[in-house]
């Protein structure tokens, strides 16, 4: 008996405990569960996103980002656009022209970067790429068997001196700068051409640099084109939402450390090699998505 009404001294005590302490401790886990997500939300308010760090968490990454990097041929100059006047000069073999002519471009790059990548003063065989795009386009011309006796040639350099920028950019680079965040171009063109495609796009005012990999002598994928960015602004590399619309420059950019966008215009697949980038969209207007998508936007990186 005695120790069945001990039994129930102790109940009555453990529960009179229990109706004290579980409120209090309800309330103080509702407090602090309370001030975790208003603390989340001023970060995502004044940082865009909430931490220094890339945090992951189930599926979803927060990341900082100050500065939005862009390649300029390609992503905001249509390379391309260029084959409505060849077309004009080469009837039907307008398209074709247009991506041989890139295709030689950029592989004269790699070419020259990597016959000679660890001089310090840049590669020996070093033009510049106002000089490979028109050697390009000559071989290109050469390759067709297409004559160039009216001045085609510098008809499309100057042509390409001037090229379309895609229809949405301008919007989207003003965007990005309202929102305070550093704008810049990092791209293998040379310093007068970068400067007359800017100017001719209306692009001077969003642009806080035009970065050419002029003085190093090496092009892009190099990690000593990439490194110009953090010696122009003093940014962590994940801080830098780099961004391109060529895949292999995606991937680069990647592989040195940026935070990346993939700008995939034609629809086509990523590379074949990894990690994919963080982001990617159909046009310039998804890069507003991925600034804004904090705490959303699915990570791509380790597909
Ligand atoms: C650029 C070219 C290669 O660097 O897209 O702008």
């Amino acid at each position: 008996m005695r120790s069945s009404a001990t039994l129930i001294q102790w109940g009555l005590m453990f529960s009179k405990i229990a109706s004290i302490t579980l409120p209090i401790f309800t309330l103080v886990l509702i407090g602090f569960l309370y001030s975790r997500r208003v603390k989340l939300d001023e970060d995502a308010r004044k940082n865009l996103f909430p931490s220094n760090e890339r945090l992951k968490t189930a599926g979803t990454w927060a990341m900082k980002i100050k500065a939005v990097v862009f390649d300029a041929y390609g992503t905001l100059f249509d390379v391309y656009s260029i084959q409505v006047l060849a077309e004009s000069f080469y009837p039907s073999q307008g398209a074709d022209i247009a991506i041989k002519w890139r295709d030689k471009q950029i592989e004269y790059t790699r070419l020259i970067t990597q016959s000679d990548p660890h001089n310090v003063s840049g590669s020996q065989y070093f033009r510049p790429f106002w000089e490979l795009t028109r050697l390009s386009l000559e071989y290109t011309l050469d390759r067709l068997k297409l004559d160039r006796q009216s001045g085609q040639v510098e008809k499309l350099m100057q042509q390409y001196a001037h090229l379309t920028p895609f229809a949405e950019n301008l919007a989207v680079l003003q965007k990005i700068k309202a929102k305070g965040l550093t704008t810049a171009i990092l791209s293998n063109g040379s310093v007068d051409m970068l400067t007359s495609a800017v100017k001719s796009a209306g692009m001077e005012d969003v642009l806080d640099h035009v970065i050419s990999v002029d003085p190093i002598r090496l092009f892009k994928t190099s990690p000593e084109s990439y490194a110009l960015v953090q010696q122009t602004i003093p940014v962590n590399k994940d801080e830098v939402l780099f961004v391109s619309s060529n895949a292999w420059d995606a991937l680069g950019a990647t592989w040195f450390g940026f935070t990346t966008h993939w700008v995939n215009r034609q629809g086509l697949p990523f590379e074949a090699l990894t990690p994919k980038p963080h982001f990617s969209g159909a046009d310039l207007n998804s890069v507003l998505s991925s600034l804004n998508l904090w705490a959303t936007h699915e990570l791509q990186t380790d597909c």
